[in-house]
């Protein structure tokens, strides 16, 4: 039986991913299979009509989470004894989809509304660490264990923070923990109020409020090391085949499509 959830504001967006997450598992070659998504979302009381919206969004969606749990994965066998702060997890079955090394700690940040949902729709492992915060909040930082390699993956996050808030988490990251990787997407600036518009037009009431200004990370943080930066565009491209391959190949030729959302990973 489906619950009936009440979520607000950005929260709403985790069943947008979620809902894609299962759309790519039941399509004829899944990008990502994760194969846990559509228990997860049966067991959410969702409207199926005004998620179908987003719907064209699904190999990307499911590219860059692929390719977030490769990512993941790398650092967990460079790191076997690493941690992996899982913010703005939402309904997302990473802990699950990977295998993780016993010597290594995972937490889950989501809100608090959005963390206690998280307890009772997945059956989580005892050593898979559920935090009920902002990821804001300083007080949640002080389970962080500083020492250890940490690994942050924030998917679908920053977008939604005010900017002093995304400055904030990587000020408690990148200079309180001794080093590690943070991995996250990101939309350029111009996309803010085109995108706005766009969630007018839907039953899902967020904005986005944050864009990535590379030089101003690098100013402002300058322990982060770029790794990579990937154009999400490319990822659907090299997700797919036939004529979804030209759409995101076309997509690609242009300058301002292709920068639209990116993934970054950057060692500290
Ligand atoms: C687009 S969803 C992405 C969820 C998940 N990462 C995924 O890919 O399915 C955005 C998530 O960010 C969470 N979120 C928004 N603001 C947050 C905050 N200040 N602290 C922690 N989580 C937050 C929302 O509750 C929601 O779960």
């Amino acid at each position: 039986m489906a619950e009936r959830v009440d979520l607000r504001g950005s929260e709403q967006t985790l069943l947008i991913t979620l809902f894609l997450r299962e759309r790519d598992a039941r399509s004829a070659h899944p990008v990502l299979g994760d194969r846990f998504a559509a228990e997860a979302l049966a067991r959410v009381d969702h409207d199926a009509g005004a998620l179908r919206w987003f719907s064209s969004d699904t190999v990307t969606i499911s590219a860059r989470a692929r390719r977030l749990d490769d990512w993941a994965r790398a650092f967990l066998d460079e790191h076997p004894d690493g941690q992996v702060l899982h913010l703005g997890c939402g309904l997302d079955s990473r802990p699950l989809r990977l295998d993780r090394p016993p010597g290594s700690r995972w937490i889950d940040v989501d809100l608090p509304r959005v963390a206690d949902l998280r307890r009772r729709v997945y059956d989580l492992p005892d050593d898979v660490e559920v935090v009920g915060a902002s990821v804001a909040d300083p007080s949640w930082w002080e389970r962080v264990d500083t020492d250890r390699p940490t690994l942050a993956l924030a998917e679908g996050l920053f977008m939604y923070l005010p900017p002093a808030d995304v400055d904030g988490v990587l000020d408690r990251l990148v200079a309180g923990c001794a080093g590690g990787v943070l991995a996250f997407d990101a939309l350029s600036p111009w996309v803010l109020p085109v995108s706005n518009a766009a969630f007018g037009l839907t039953s899902v009431d967020t904005r986005f409020t944050w864009g990535l200004d590379r030089d101003v990370l690098r100013a402002r943080h300058p322990r982060l090391r770029e790794l990579d930066d990937v154009r999400v565009t490319d990822l659907g491209a090299q997700a797919t085949s036939g004529p979804w391959h030209l759409v995101y190949r076309a997509f690609d030729a242009v300058p301002y499509l292709r920068d639209a959302m990116r993934l970054h990973r950057y060692a500290f």
